[in-house]
């Protein structure tokens, strides 16, 4: 059974570690960013960068960069096997909202850490610029997200949530 139809139950270990090492990546860049924001613009204006400003600016980049690694791994992952299927029953805009929010927060996951690796390196403040005006949309996507998932386990009571959490046997 496990050998004919892979990931029809849930999601691997290893999507689900992905998973929620994303969300800490995510949560570390929200406490550190103003550090990174402090240090682009210090090496912008060739000023000096103090101890705490250099260390949590590189914990952004490190960080960010973790964030594109997981999140490629884990789409490798989801194409390579598959992913478990939406619920039965779900309304078509549920559905559609569902996988619209999955797109368009992997491409985010996606093009942060590019352009934030593009414009530090080649010191390009318009790649910075986007960069920036990606953090709203993530967060408002992410909102949705956990709502999205917290309905799914208290209202229509799926196991939605449960298997993000408990991979298939
Ligand atoms: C998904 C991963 C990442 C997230 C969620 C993220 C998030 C953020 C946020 C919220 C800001 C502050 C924007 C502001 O208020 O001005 C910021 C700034 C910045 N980040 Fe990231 N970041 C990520 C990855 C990276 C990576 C890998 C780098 C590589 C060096 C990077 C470089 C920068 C730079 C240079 C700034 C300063 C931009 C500016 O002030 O105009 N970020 N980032
Ligand atoms: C920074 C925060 C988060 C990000 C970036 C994020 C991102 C993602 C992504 C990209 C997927 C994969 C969808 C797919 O491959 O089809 C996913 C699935 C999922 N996430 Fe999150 N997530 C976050 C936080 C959370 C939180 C806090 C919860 C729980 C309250 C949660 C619950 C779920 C569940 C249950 C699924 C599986 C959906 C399904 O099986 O159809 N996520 N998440």
């Amino acid at each position: 059974m496990a050998i004919s139809a892979p990931r029809s139950e849930g999601w691997s270990k290893l999507s689900i570690v992905l998973h929620w090492l994303i969300v800490l990546f995510i949560v570390v860049q929200f406490v550190d960013h103003e550090w990174m924001v402090d240090m682009w613009r210090a090496t912008r204006r060739g000023a000096e960068i103090d101890f705490t400003t250099a260390t949590w600016g590189w914990v952004h980049i490190v960080t960010g960069t973790l964030v594109l690694i997981a999140a490629l791994l884990r789409l490798w992952d989801r194409y390579a096997n598959g992913r478990p299927p939406y619920p039965a029953g779900e309304p078509n805009w549920a559905l559609w909202l569902a996988k619209v929010t999955h797109v368009l927060i992997y491409a985010i996951l996606i093009l942060m850490p590019v352009t934030g690796l593009l414009a530090w390196n080649l010191m390009i403040g318009e790649l910075a610029e986007i960069h920036e005006l990606l953090w709203t949309p993530l967060l408002v996507l992410v909102g949705l997200h956990i709502a999205g998932s917290l309905v799914q386990h208290f209202y229509f009571k799926t196991d939605v949530l449960r298997r993000m959490l408990r991979p298939a046997q």
